[in-house]
């Protein structure tokens, strides 16, 4: 690369964050905006512009699918490690994400619906775990910048995030135009997440090319011909298993939506355990790592269980929104998808507060600490959620400020598990395993939303009370159960805290 690069900073950091920043910007704007009206796209009614889905179906799909997209960032690393490169594999998903839009944009009804699904489960999975890895090969491993230029690359995910859930449900009722009547356009909608993902695709490219290493352009560990044979023969014996099961449900005439998601439930919670086990086992991992990866295990667990909760604030809250919720602060009227909103807000309001605790809290508790405050934290956003329906019964509306008031806690359990389960994950993770270990980072999602789409089964305004109870208290437990082993967990990390 040359001088000029340097020369000119983004907020003093290379130029080459300012690409990133954007990119990943225009990616979650698509991706959040998308969301904030898929759950109601798929079971509003076909007179109010949706597919008129049973609604926990709806639910449960909701949950799979963002499942899928962060069980596929295990194949994008993988891919931009051995074979494309990071720079090459991250325009790749970008585009197909764009199309996945596109898709939606058309009225395709719910073929549409599967075929953009997978297109933005695999464009997705190309896409976010190297955006992130690119970001750390801006700085060398000892520049001091690293961490504040982390802190302005999520800065960037939570402004798309924030600004989607206004514009996407804006442009599905008609840009305030009045153009669809009383319905809802939402290929309208999705047509606007396909711009922004555009937008973001167009910038990568131009500013890429002046800003982005060229190593990018290559595999960071190039694959020979033996391992890849070996890979196809693997991938070639897993596709054959699959179709061998859907075979046989189909056989058995079960093949149906609620089975094929209990099926890839099944591979959400097995494949951080093979992860595990296979790193427990290598002969490639040390001693001294293997207690690292042990004391790994509760933290994974920790972080399924968060992840649960947030990401349930798409399906589970967004429901409470649309049914439960009065939509108008006085004169001020929103829709139950604007809401979406507040999670990214919260994130950019707590991250300041967050930022300056961690740097001036002497005493401050270890990473296990954190998590097992923020597994209360969680569970308490749930149990908030449980008073309305206590306090009010079940069949109204209720104000506004209880989701609020449950997405603000909610984001305090965000900083205590997120930013410190990153760092974490890189400090934990054995040399031979580095990538695979960031990859079980995101798994931890994936693992939390695939539970998510069996039990969200069980809610609806009549259950919602029990519903809230249950999962916030299991969870409250956990951090509990937690604090009791900080200290056992905090030894068995050794040096890396
Ligand atoms: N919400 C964040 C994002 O979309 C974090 C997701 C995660 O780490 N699982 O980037
Ligand atoms: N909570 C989502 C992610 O952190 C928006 O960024």
């Amino acid at each position: 690369m040359n001088n000029s690069t340097t020369e000119k900073t983004f907020f003093g950091q290379p130029r080459g964050l300012s690409t990133l920043f954007f990119t990943e910007m225009w990616e979650r704007f698509s991706y959040y905006g998308m969301r904030a009206i898929l759950l109601f796209y798929m079971y509003y009614a076909v007179e109010r512009g949706g597919l008129g889905m049973n609604e926990t179906t709806a639910a449960s799909i909701m949950s799979i699918y963002g499942s899928l997209v962060y069980l596929s960032t295990v194949a994008g690393g993988w891919l931009a490690d051995r074979i494309w490169g990071a720079r090459s594999t991250v325009f790749f998903g970008g585009v197909l994400i764009m199309i996945g839009h596109i898709i939606l944009a058309l009225p395709m009804a719910e073929l549409g619906l599967y075929i953009s699904i997978a297109f933005i489960v695999v464009g997705t999975g190309l896409l976010k775990p190297n955006v992130s890895d690119m970001v750390g090969g801006l700085y060398s491993l000892d520049d001091r910048r690293r961490d504040a230029g982390f802190s302005i690359f999520v800065f960037g995910i939570n402004l798309g995030s924030a600004l989607a859930p206004w514009l996407v449900p804006w442009a599905s009722e008609g840009f305030g135009l009045n153009l669809f009547g009383n319905h809802f356009n939402f290929h309208a909608g999705f047509s606007l997440a396909a711009v922004g993902m555009f937008f973001g695709l167009v910038q990568y490219v131009w500013g890429g090319r002046k800003y982005l290493s060229e190593d990018g352009m290559h595999p960071t560990d190039p694959i020979d011909p033996e391992t890849r044979n070996k890979v196809l023969k693997r991938i070639g014996l897993g596709v054959l298993a699959l179709a061998v099961v859907l075979g046989l449900m189909a056989a058995f005439g079960q093949l149906n939506i609620d089975n094929i998601i209990t099926l890839i439930t099944i591979v959400a919670i097995a494949l951080p355990i093979y992860y595990f086990v296979l790193m427990l086992r290598s002969p490639k991992v040390t001693k001294e790592e293997r207690s690292k990866v042990w004391a790994y295990i509760p933290l994974f667990i920790a972080a399924s269980i968060f992840w649960g909760i947030e990401e349930s604030g798409s399906v589970v809250l967004a429901l409470f929104a649309a049914q439960r919720t009065v939509l108008h602060i006085g004169g001020w009227h929103f829709t139950a998808a604007n809401f979406q909103t507040l999670n990214p807000v919260f994130i950019m309001i707590l991250t300041p507060f967050f930022v300056w605790l961690w740097d001036n809290w002497k005493k401050q508790p270890s990473a296990a600490g954190k998590f097992a405050a923020g597994l209360v934290f969680a569970g308490l956003s749930y149990m908030w959620m449980a008073l309305p329906g206590m306090l009010y019964g079940t069949n109204g509306r209720v104000s506004p400020f209880w989701l609020v008031g449950s997405w603000f806690i909610v984001e305090i359990a965000e900083m205590l598990i997120s930013p410190i389960g990153l760092s974490v994950t890189t400090r934990l993770a054995p040399k031979a395993f580095r990538s695979q270990m960031m990859s079980l980072w995101f798994l931890a999602d994936a693992t939390g939303q695939a539970i998510n789409s069996q039990i969200v089964k069980y809610y609806s305004s009549k259950t919602e009370v029990a519903y809230f109870l249950a999962v916030g208290i299991v969870s409250v437990l956990f951090g509990v159960v937690m604090f009791f082993f900080t200290k056992k967990i905090h030894n068995l990390m050794a040096d890396a805290e």
